[in-house]
């Protein structure tokens, strides 16, 4: 389920975080962080009053994230992006403004990836966006089944190069 061993490099973390309105951004959610490469872009470019949710699965990078990024805006989820909306109704929040996943969906049974980008679609607020980079593009008709509006671009510079999907949902 890791996807790749290899962190995602500036050229991808760049491209997916590109769409990204950081002056209105007040909560971002990220799936499957891994070390935490996108992570810290999002806390260096956030409002100081922004929240940032993660959700790792994997128990040693969730401890990596938890001493390594010591930022009160930041809270890590040791669990799978299909509890967003649970977590994020705990933590009394409205919704999500962008949600960045790097999580390798075509590793994922279909239920499991069906369930995460629906609840994903659910927890976007107006003009938010769903921001996936992806190894294969194979997503991309998922995506579109469930978002209203799925533009994608390349990335080559990246091991592996990788597809970015900036998916939305129209008022
Ligand atoms: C390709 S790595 C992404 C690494 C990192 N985002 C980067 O840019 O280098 C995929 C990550 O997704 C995590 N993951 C896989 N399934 C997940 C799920 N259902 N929920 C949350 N994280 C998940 C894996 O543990 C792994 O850390």
């Amino acid at each position: 389920m890791l996807g790749s061993v290899i962190p995602s490099s500036r050229f991808l973390v760049r491209r997916t975080l590109a769409p990204i309105d950081w002056s209105r951004a007040r909560v971002i959610v990220e799936y499957g962080p891994g070390l935490g490469t996108c992570t810290a872009q999002i806390l260096q470019k956030m409002r100081s009053d922004a929240r940032l949710v993660v959700f790792e699965t994997h128990p040693d990078f969730v401890s990596h994230l938890r001493e390594t990024y010591s930022d009160s805006r930041l809270e890590v989820i040791h669990d799978s992006a299909e509890e967003v909306e649970a977590v994020l109704t705990d933590r009394g929040f409205d919704g999500a403004d962008y949600v960045l996943s790097g999580i390798p969906f075509s590793l994922m049974p279909g239920e499991v990836r069906d369930r995460i980008l629906e609840r994903t679609r659910s927890v976007l607020n107006t003009d938010g966006a769903m921001l996936v980079y992806q190894f294969s593009p194979r997503i991309g008709s998922h995506l579109k089944r469930v978002f209203d509006e799925v533009d994608w671009s390349f990335e080559p510079l990246n091991v592996l190069p990788a597809t970015v999907f900036h998916c939305q949902v129209t008022p």
